[in-house]
């Protein structure tokens, strides 16, 4: 293999199952690398709760400057019952998310054949949409503080901000996107989804931008929903979205709706894009702790992120192949919830790796 096909990937197995579903993703990584002539050279770093509490240490900034130079990030999990809620996830997620400038959260919401759905009499015709969450910004700078903490006149603040062009960047992704997937043969469609009626300020600004851009994009058709009917439809009539763009906790919020309605945290998946810099791809399910080192959680949802990575690459062929080895493997398997899938964590990495094979 040459030096120029050879992808440098940092990765950061995490905390709880991190590691073990990341080892699966590695695996048909590795399987479709082989089929397409793609070589990968993986480096390992231990960032997470269990080195957290033997060094006090989340991400040091030397640490930024190094991922930088890699292609991409593959993530497994970050979070760990030890460690009190807000520390890893914002001194290693959010930092990375931010320091690397990954500006658009990309969350598919696509039912796969043969998996059990909640919704009633939906199909893998209705549910096949994707979440364009902006990743930067908004409640998630954490802008705010306490005052008069522990006092009954106790006040707490923490701010909604945007700036114009952090919500441009992210509109003109989804712009893009939405008429990408009508070249597919999707419907080319993109919802706005806020909360206009109460957010008067920051819904005002991304309402006025996404009218102005709108005119630029005019074979995409736009459509806008109040974020609690957003949450509605998706459950009544997920088949009206094709790509919904929203504001970071809004986009949270849905993508864990959006994450059930597709069969749950097992095959759910997303990636941290910076378009001109170093993307992150990871399940969103989190850590899971009571099912660490077991082998019972799905990894599916690793693979999948490792999917996107390939795509993200520009390794479309590659990325089909995973594409189609899930999609077999969903037919194999009883359900996606951990435990329940009538195979082991490793087993299931074997059968979509070995479908890509060939074996
Ligand atoms: C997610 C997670 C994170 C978020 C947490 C762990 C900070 O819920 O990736 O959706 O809120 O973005
Ligand atoms: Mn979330």
């Amino acid at each position: 293999m040459d030096g120029s096909k050879l992808y440098k990937i940092a990765v950061i197995p995490g905390d709880g199952t991190g590691p073990e579903v990341i080892k699966q993703g590695k695996k048909v990584l590795e399987a479709a690398g082989h089929k397409y002539n793609i070589g990968f050279e993986f480096t390992d770093y231990d960032f997470g709760g269990e080195r957290y509490l033997r060094t006090k240490e989340t991400l040091p900034d030397s640490a930024i400057e190094e991922l930088k130079k890699f292609k991409a990030i593959y993530l497994g999990a970050i979070g760990h019952p030890d460690v009190p809620p807000g520390v890893l996830e914002v001194g290693i997620l959010l930092k990375l998310r931010f320091s690397l400038d990954q500006y658009i959260n990309l969350r598919p919401v696509k039912l796969y054949p043969d998996i059990d759905c909640p919704l009633k009499s939906k199909g893998p015709e209705d549910i096949d949409f994707i979440v364009v969450r902006e990743n930067t910004g908004g409640i998630y700078t954490g802008k705010g503080g306490i005052e008069k903490k522990g006092t009954p006149d106790e006040v707490a603040t923490q701010m909604m901000i945007y700036e114009r062009y952090k919500v441009d960047r992210c509109l003109k992704y989804a712009f893009n996107l939405a008429r990408a997937r009508k070249e597919e043969g999707k419907p080319g469609k993109l919802t706005l989804v806020h909360k206009t009626n109460v957010l008067t300020y920051v819904g005002d600004l991304w309402y006025r931008a996404f009218t102005e851009m709108a005119g630029k994009f005019s074979d995409v058709k736009t459509d806008y929903n109040h974020v609690d009917a957003a949450c509605m439809w998706m459950v009544k009539n997920p088949e009206w979205y094709d790509v919904i763009v929203t504001s970071n906790l809004f986009g949270d919020i849905i993508t864990d709706l959006g994450a059930m309605i597709q069969g749950g945290m097992g095959i759910a998946a997303g990636g941290n894009i910076n378009p001109g810099g170093t993307s992150m791809f990871e399940p969103i399910g989190g850590s899971a702790p009571k099912y660490t080192g077991k082998n019972v959680i799905n990894p599916l949802a690793a693979i999948e992120a490792g999917r996107m990575m390939l795509k993200h690459l520009g390794k479309m062929e590659a990325a089909k192949s995973i594409e189609e080895a899930v999609a077999y493997t969903c037919t194999k398997i009883e359900s996606l919830s951990a435990g329940k899938m009538g195979y082991s964590t490793s087993e299931i990495g074997d059968m979509v790796s070995g479908y890509i094979s060939g074996i």
